[in-house]
């Protein structure tokens, strides 16, 4: 786990059914007081247990367990409705929009950008909506000194959902929203895989990650900048989506997520915007 004197972060993950909660353990070196603080965000307690290991101190996230699993589990499971598409795109993007957007003030929050945005990283709630999880390689901007705590951690997100100027290494790192323009990218890719499973008169297609039929498996920086940078390739778009506005609209909202600019992305908020006035017409029930 964690070796003497080096500064680590170890985030291990164990299930407490009794709880109801999965733990998240975050380890870290170099602190000599014992305490063990157990954090349950959703019930808003902190228990500060005392370890016989006077050497290190562990920080314990407890946050609600959702049995449903992460959107990639979800989609391959089963298909959607084209109801249950808008509602997962939605509450996605407002969680996104949130995470992205500053609240000034004593209850408020930092803009912050998650770097891993992913199927993976995106837990299906027992109401069918979405929760952005994973926050391990999350920046956020200081607004007041404009500047951006880029974490020890060296990973830097997903090879497969990188954004053209991550893969390709022009992204501008100094300005903030460079790492949101980079989250909507992925936010395209995660679209794509939705919709795929959306079943709009009984045709569907089957799950698949972003450019499955482009990339191998595990692919390489240098395989993902030749599809995404050098051919400029993206997720093919079905035909049939033409036939249902809801399919229409996301395959619409995907492109503008996925531009090669990411100056000419949407926003977070803009794609929560044009999900929400979505009305999902008869005709395109499944
Ligand atoms: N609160 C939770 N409820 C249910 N499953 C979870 C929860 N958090 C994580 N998971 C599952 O564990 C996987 C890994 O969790 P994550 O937070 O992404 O950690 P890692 O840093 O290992 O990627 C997720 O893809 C999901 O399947
Ligand atoms: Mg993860």
């Amino acid at each position: 786990m964690l070796s003497n004197g080096r500064e680590e972060v170890v985030k291990s993950c164990v299930s407490l059914p009794e709880l109801h909660a999965q733990v998240f353990c975050h380890s870290s070196k170099n602190i000599t007081r014992t305490e063990c603080c157990y954090t349950d965000f959703c019930n808003n307690i902190t228990l500060r247990l005392p370890l016989d290991n006077g050497t290190w101190t562990q920080l314990w996230l407890v946050s609600e367990y959702h049995e449903q699993g992460s959107l990639f589990d979800y989609l391959n499971r089963g298909t959607v409705t084209v109801e249950g598409m808008v509602r997962l795109a939605l509450s996605v993007a407002s969680g996104l929009a949130h995470l992205h957007m500053e609240i000034v003030g004593t209850q408020g929050k930092p803009a912050i950008a998650h770097r891993d945005l992913k199927s993976k990283n995106i837990l299906v709630k027992r109401n069918e909506t979405c929760a952005i999880a994973d926050l391990g390689l999350a920046v956020k901007h200081d607004s007041v000194l404009n500047t951006i705590d880029i974490p020890q951690n060296p990973r830097v997100g997903t090879r497969r959902y990188m954004a053209p100027e991550i893969l390709d290494d022009a992204m501008n790192t100094n300005i903030f929203e460079s790492f949101k323009r980079a989250d909507i990218y992925s936010l395209g890719l995660v679209y794509w895989e939705i919709a795929r499973r959306c079943s709009v008169g009984g045709i569907t297609e089957e799950y698949q990650l972003p450019y499955y039929d482009l990339v191998p498996s595990d692919p390489s920086i240098e395989d993902m900048r030749r599809v995404v940078c050098e051919q400029k390739l993206r997720p093919s778009i079905p035909n049939q989506w033409q036939s249902c506005e809801a399919l229409r609209v996301l395959g619409r909202l995907m492109r503008e997520c996925w531009r090669a600019s990411g100056a000419a992305r949407l926003t977070a908020l803009r794609v929560k915007k044009t999900i929400s006035q979505l009305c999902v017409p008869e005709d395109c029930k499944a």
